[in-house]
């Protein structure tokens, strides 16, 4: 069997290794070098090349290296009748979970306030809180989110969760779909975003959004930046319905140098670092779907193309 890889973000030596172990007649083409296009069976991409899957005839399988398959999606050339799995690995799962939980127990902890009573050499105890006292909402309770909720969970904060179809986790308050949007976010401390971007959730991190939410909350964008419209953030934080922002994600990415957003008071960028799969963890889910597209069974982690995620 014949892959490409392409992803300018990922190490192609790690993987190619890591997946070699695993299979061992597996022939790793690393793009640009294609090769016959025609021998290839399968693309474990991140990010690929506009039009790069549309020139492999015999391409049975899109691999995704990321969770996310907004980007894919979105290429007009994409073969129709290819199927997409999207990547589903515990090493991107745990940095995930961990990211969140670095970002809420700063705001717990209210960081981003004594960050700015530094910039203006001020000396003010804000009493620490019960971790109980702060309640975090995270929408979408997939892999990601579901796996963010607990961790964040075991350390003690009230935990609710919003998502398309009512789940049931010990614990967590939770919440479904647009009926229940209003009780999911009232009482919020953080909000954080784990949704995929599909056409329902584009801009839903919006000013009607943040009216919703008590006075003061904190936001944590760690999905994508279609989700949030930009200039209703930045009203958000100038009337003081949002106190910070944390976001990972960004429309355009890189962020263009002369963004408002480098420079604001109030908001923690970090560049789309959130997390990312490990080449010795994420190959074993690669590796399993490319013996059962081998052996003809069914695929892991199939791409739903009709609800965009
Ligand atoms: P997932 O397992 O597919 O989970 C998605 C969750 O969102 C599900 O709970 C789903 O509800 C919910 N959802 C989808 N559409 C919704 C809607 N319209 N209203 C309410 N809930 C909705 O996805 P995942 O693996 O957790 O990944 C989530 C996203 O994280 C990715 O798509 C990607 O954009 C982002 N991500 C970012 C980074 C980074 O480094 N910043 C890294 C990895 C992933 P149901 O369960 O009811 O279907
Ligand atoms: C990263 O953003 C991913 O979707 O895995």
């Amino acid at each position: 069997m014949v892959l490409v890889f392409a992803s300018p973000d990922d190490d192609p030596v790690a993987w190619t290794h890591a997946l070699r172990k695993r299979i061992p007649d597996l022939e790793v083409r690393v793009f640009p070098e294609l090769g016959d296009p025609r021998e290839i069976d399968a693309a474990l991409v991140w990010l690929p090349p506009p039009g790069l899957l549309a020139s492999l005839p015999a391409l049975r399988a899109v691999f995704s290296l990321g969770a996310g398959v907004d980007r894919l999606l979105a290429d007009p050339t994409l073969p129709v009748e290819v199927p997409i799995c999207r990547m589903v690995d515990p090493s991107l799962t745990r940095s995930m979970a961990e990211f969140a939980l670095l970002h809420v127990l700063r705001y717990h902890r209210d960081l981003d306030v004594y960050e700015a009573q530094q910039q203006r050499s001020e000396w003010r105890l804000l009493l620490p809180k019960p971790a109980e006292a702060t309640v975090v909402g995270i929408m979408g309770l997939g892999e990601l989110g579901g796996a963010t909720a607990r961790l964040l969970l075991a350390h003690g904060f009230t935990v609710k969760g919003w998502s398309r179809h009512r789940k049931a986790i010990d614990g967590i308050g939770c919440f479904a779909g647009e009926a229940e949007l209003d009780a999911f976010l009232a009482d919020l401390s953080v909000l954080v975003c784990l949704l995929p971007l599909t056409p329902e959730t584009r801009g839903i991190l919006n000013g009607d959004l943040f009216a919703r939410l008590p006075e003061g909350a904190r936001l944590v964008n760690l999905a994508r930046g279609g989700h949030l419209v930009e200039e209703d953030l930045l009203a958000a934080l100038e009337s003081g319905r949002l106190a910070h922002a944390t976001l990972d994600v960004f429309v355009q990415e890189p962020l263009p140098k002369g963004h408002p957003f480098w420079r604001h008071p109030r908001i923690t960028i970090t560049p789309h670092a959130a997390s990312y799969s490990l080449p010795e963890s994420g190959a074993e889910t690669v590796a399993e779907n490319l013996r059962r597209l081998r052996d003809g069974r069914p695929l892991l982690h199939l791409v739903d193309r009709g609800r965009g995620y």
